[in-house]
């Protein structure tokens, strides 16, 4: 078993590359209203996941819900590729103004699984070149990582998120 400990409330940001089990993830350990997905934040705003037209609004959508809910000390996944330091940063801000604690949580899944996976899905298939990009980016990410200020910092295999246990821990405010 893999024990992840995590501080409640906390900002936690999955990384890892299209097909890695991100949305996955957030759906076994964590309750829906915890859980802000861009591609639900596309769909809620023009209904279609998967149209990058919508970026900009769609992020600003996912970082304001995300204030708000630090506001109210509500512990908040971010389930997003976050494979870049812009994507990083604002939320890793909005954390620090909050006065909560951000940890990220890297799924290092191998680029042939990610793409079998893609490959498979019924909805939205991301082509294989773009999966490459996010493995190439989720290198540069993760020798950034330990630099840019997270509460805890998670890396899992393949075979440790399957054994994943998630654990909250409640810390006393002074
Ligand atoms: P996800 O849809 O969870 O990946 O899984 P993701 O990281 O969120 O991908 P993007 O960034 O939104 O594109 C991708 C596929 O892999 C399967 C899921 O059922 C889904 O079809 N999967 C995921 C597994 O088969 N096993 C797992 O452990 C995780
Ligand atoms: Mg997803």
């Amino acid at each position: 078993m893999f024990k992840i400990t995590l501080p409640d409330p906390s900002l936690i940001l999955l990384l890892g590359a299209s097909g890695a089990g991100k949305s996955t993830f957030a759906r076994r350990h964590f309750q829906a209203t915890e859980i802000i997905s861009s591609d639900h934040c596309r769909a809620l705003i023009c209904d279609d996941e998967n149209n990058q037209a919508v970026n900009a609004e769609a992020f600003a959508l996912l970082h304001h819900l995300t204030q708000l809910r630090l506001q109210w000390n509500k512990l908040t996944v971010i389930d997003a590729t976050n494979l870049q330091t812009a994507a990083r940063e604002p939320l890793l801000k909005i954390a620090q103004e909050a006065d909560i604690s951000c940890v990220a949580l890297v799924l290092n899944i191998s680029t042939v699984r990610c793409v079998e996976r893609n490959r498979n899905r019924i909805h939205r298939v991301v082509p294989d070149e773009v999966i490459e990009q996010h493995q190439r980016e989720l290198l540069e990410a993760r020798a950034r990582l330990p630099h840019e200020g997270y509460a805890a910092l998670y890396e899992l295999s393949e075979t440790e998120i399957a054994e994943t246990r998630v654990e909250r821990i409640f810390p006393l405010k002074s």
